[in-house]
C-alpha cells in the first residue's frame, strides 16, 4: 500500500497532525466499520439469538488467532484482555511470591509497571529493585545494568520493550535470554511494541508478554492481549477467575480448576464488536507490513530528529537513530512547560502530541502513516513557539 492510499484510509489523517499513537492511534475506516457491523449484527438477530452465539464463540477465537499471528505465538497462549495493565497485573497478581522474592524493574517504566510492582510489595514482601536506565544507554550498557542488578531472590524482571517516555527500545531477545541463564523470567509491558515493530514470541524467547490493541495496532480502545509461553501457564494462578477457570464444578462443592488454558484469566461478557474491530486492525497492518511499518517510521524519525536539532532552544532526549531508537521522539523546549506547549501546538496548527514526566518534555509518536508534511507542520510550529515564547 502505498502512503496516499493508506491515509486515505485512516480518516484522523485528514483532519489533524496526529503525533500521540503512543497513547491511542487512529484507527483505519474498517475497523470502524467493522465494529459498527457486528453490533448492527446483534442487534437485529438479539444478543443471544443461536447466529449471534454462534458468532461470537468464532470471533473470540479469531482474536486469539489474530493477536498469535501477529506476535509470533500460538493461540494457546494468548489471553484477551482489555489493555496491558490489565495484562501486567494478571501475571505479577498470578505468580506464587515468598517474602525476600525480588523483582528487578528500571526507573524509566510507566505508572502500569510500577505501581502493581510496589502494590505487590506491600501485599507480599516481594523486593523491588529499580536500575537506572538512560535514554543515551548502548543495548550492551542496559544489558550489563540488568544483569548486575540481578541476585539468587530474583525471580522477575518487569522492563517495557520501548520506553513510553524517551522511546528507548531493548535489545528483548539478549536480555530475556541472560536473564533466564541466571534463573529469572520478565514480564514485558509492551503498550508500545505492538504495530510499532515486527514481533515474534519464540524468537525473543519471551515468557509474558502484555500488549493492547489501541495504541500502534490503531485498533479500538479496550482490547488488548496477554502472551505467556505455553509451559508457563500451569504456574500462574488466576488472581481473578470466573466458570472460565472451572474444568468441572458444581453446587455442592465440586471444582476441578483449568491449569493450561489461558482463557483461565478470561472473566465473562466481553466487547465482541471490539474484538471484531481489533482483529481489522490487524489485517490492515499486516496488508501494510510490519517490516513496512518499522522501515517507515524510523526513515521519518530520523528526519524529525534533524530537523529537531536545528532548532535552537529545542533538545531531544530520546535516543540517536539506532537499535535502541522507536517511533517516540521526545524533546525539551527550551522556556515552555511542556504541557502547555502540547496545548499550543494543538491551538496553533491542530498538532497532537504529548507531555511526559520523567525525564520531562514533549512527545511526539512518529507512525509509519505520517508523512513529511506532518513532520514539517510540528517542525514549523516549534519554531514559532520557542522563538516567541510563552504568552505572558
Ligand atoms: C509503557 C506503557 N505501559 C502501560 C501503559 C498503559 O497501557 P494500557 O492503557 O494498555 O493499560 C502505557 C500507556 O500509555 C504505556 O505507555
Amino acid at each position: 500500500m502505498d502512503i496516499a492510499t493508506i491515509r486515505s484510509q485512516i480518516p484522523t489523517t485528514k483532519n489533524v497532525v496526529y503525533l500521540n499513537t503512543g497513547w491511542s492511534g487512529p484507527s483505519p475506516q474498517a475497523v470502524v466499520d467493522a465494529i459498527g457491523r457486528m453490533l448492527a449484527f446483534e442487534n437485529a438477530e438479539g444478543p443471544t439469538s443461536r447466529p449471534v452465539l454462534d458468532r461470537h464463540r468464532e470471533v473470540k477465537g479469531e482474536a486469539r488467532a489474530a493477536f498469535a499471528h501477529f506476535v509470533g505465538a500460538r493461540a494457546e497462549e494468548i489471553t484477551l484482555t482489555d489493555n496491558t495493565t490489565r495484562g501486567i497485573n494478571i501475571v505479577l497478581n498470578g505468580l506464587r511470591w515468598q517474602p525476600g522474592d525480588e523483582i528487578v524493574t528500571d526507573n524509566l517504566e510507566h505508572g502500569s509497571g510500577l505501581v502493581p510492582s510496589y502494590h505487590l510489595r506491600r501485599r507480599h514482601g516481594v523486593a523491588v529493585r529499580i536500575v537506572k536506565l538512560a535514554a543515551a544507554d548502548s543495548e550492551a550498557d542496559i544489558l550489563q545494568k540488568l544483569e548486575d542488578a540481578i541476585t539468587p531472590r530474583t525471580r522477575l524482571l518487569l522492563l517495557s520493550h520501548i520506553m513510553y517516555s524517551t522511546g528507548l527500545r531493548l535489545p528483548l531477545g539478549e536480555v530475556q535470554r541472560m536473564a533466564h541463564r541466571r534463573g529469572a523470567r520478565v514480564l514485558v509491558d509492551a503498550a508500545q511494541s505492538p504495530g510499532q515493530v515486527p514481533l515474534d514470541m519464540r524468537a525473543l524467547d519471551s515468557d509474558y508478554y502484555a500488549g493492547p490493541a489501541h495504541k500502534w495496532v490503531l485498533g479500538p480502545d479496550g482490547v488488548g492481549f496477554l502472551y505467556v509461553r505455553r509451559e508457563l501457564l500451569p504456574e500462574l494462578d488466576p488472581a481473578e477467575v470466573s466458570g472460565h477457570a472451572a474444568l468441572r464444578y458444581d453446587q455442592e462443592g465440586d471444582f476441578e480448576p483449568v491449569t493450561d488454558s489461558p482463557e483461565k484469566f478470561e472473566l465473562t461478557t466481553m466487547s465482541i464488536p471490539l474484538l471484531a474491530g481489533a482483529i481489522e486492525a490487524i489485517r490492515f497492518l499486516q496488508e501494510v507490513g510490519m517490516e513496512a511499518v518499522q522501515a517507515r517510521w524510523q526513515a521519518l524519525t530520523e528526519r524529525l530528529r534533524q530537523d529537531l536539532a536545528a532548532i535552537p532552544g529545542v533538545a531531544v532526549t530520546s535516543p540517536a537513530a539506532g537499535p535502541t531508537a522507536s517511533g517516540l521522539v521526545t524533546f525539551v523546549p527550551s522556556g515552555w512547560e511542556p504541557r502547555d506547549l502540547v496545548d499550543a501546538l494543538w491551538r496553533r496548527d491542530r498538532i497532537v502530541a504529548r507531555a511526559v514526566n520523567y525525564p520531562p518534555g514533549v512527545r511526539a509518536s512518529v507512525d509509519f502513516f505520517n508523512n513529511e508534511e506532518d513532520l514539517d507542520r510540528l517542525v514549523g510550529a516549534l519554531r514559532a513557539l520557542v522563538q516567541s515564547g510563552p504568552p505572558e
